[in-house]
């Protein structure tokens, strides 16, 4: 572990500054994330987003991600995720989604309690599965 950049820590600001946003009356977990592109353009920050019938709630991971593709950004370095309760590393629906488009990136994950862990994607999601596997 090392401390994180200055530039990491922006990243991480603006995440945990958008927790306010996050739609999460059922599990009251509220989770943000704010998303590097590659290009050095302005991060995208994501919520999770609830809903009575459970299973359509989204990460706030994947927000960060789709909203990202919406505008046509496709290549990300770093992804800082920011719980208001614990830390939370990003569930298994959002590593394979996160390997499918942003490949290798650094996933910084924080708290409030102050603790900030450092991963390679790779890390989290050994062996994926991608378009590799795809191909005969
Ligand atoms: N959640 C995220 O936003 N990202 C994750 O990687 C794990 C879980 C959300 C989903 C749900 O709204 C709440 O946290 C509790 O699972």
């Amino acid at each position: 572990m090392r401390a994180p950049t200055a530039a990491e820590l922006q990243l991480y600001a603006l995440a945990e500054a958008a927790i306010g946003n996050a739609y999460a009356p059922y599990s009251r977990f509220p989770v943000s994330a704010a998303l590097q592109p590659a290009d050095g353009a302005e991060p995208i920050i994501g919520v999770n987003v609830e809903n009575a019938s459970y299973g359509v709630t989204m990460c706030a991971e994947r927000s960060a991600l789709f909203a990202a593709v919406a505008m046509g950004i496709r290549r990300f370095e770093t992804v800082a995720v920011h719980a208001e309760a614990t830390s939370c590393p990003p569930c298994g629906a959002c590593r394979q989604l996160l390997w499918e488009y942003c490949g290798n990136i650094t996933v910084h994950v924080h708290s409030l309690q102050g603790m900030s862990t450092e991963y390679k994607l790779s890390e989290l999601l050994p062996n994926p599965f991608d378009d590799h596997n795809l191909k005969a």
